[in-house]
């Protein structure tokens, strides 16, 4: 099992969203963050060059997926979040160790991949 962190452009999140649908990549979770991709922007001072550092706005995605749906989520956030313009983003994969569903007690795969996606439509 892998945790796929995607951090996006908040204005690509319904492309994500979608392609991550169409790929039956349920569950995720989905937070604002700010983030820095690493450009400096110069300034000049009256004592000198310094550098600005600018926060971005960004839509953090993190998926818990079982081993074949890895590259699926990292398609899915990357077709979904590309515009080609710098400051697309970024995708992280971690190994997971354990996943757990509370209600069962289910852990690992069987806790990250939805038997049959169409059944999880109704209890979201
Ligand atoms: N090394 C990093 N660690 C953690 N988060 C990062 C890292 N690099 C980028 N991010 C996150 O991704 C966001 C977007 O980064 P960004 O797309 O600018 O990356 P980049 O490597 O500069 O690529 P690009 O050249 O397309 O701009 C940042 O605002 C930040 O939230
Ligand atoms: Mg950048």
């Amino acid at each position: 099992m892998k945790l796929v962190i995607g951090i996006v452009r908040p204005e690509r999140t319904n492309d994500v969203l979608e392609a991550l649908f169409r790929a039956q990549i349920r569950g995720f979770s989905l937070s604002r963050v700010q983030g820095h991709g690493g450009e400096l922007e110069r300034v000049e001072t009256y004592r000198g060059t310094t550098v600005k550092m600018n926060l971005a706005e960004k839509a953090r995605f993190e998926v818990a997926v079982s081993d074949e749906f890895v590259q699926p989520t990292i398609d899915a956030l990357c077709a979904g979040g590309r515009t080609g313009e710098v400051g697309d983003g970024k995708v992280f994969v971690l190994d997971l160790e354990q996943a757990v569903r509370i209600r069962t007690g289910e852990s690992d795969s069987s806790a990250v991949t939805p038997i049959n996606p169409q059944d999880d439509l109704e209890q979201q």
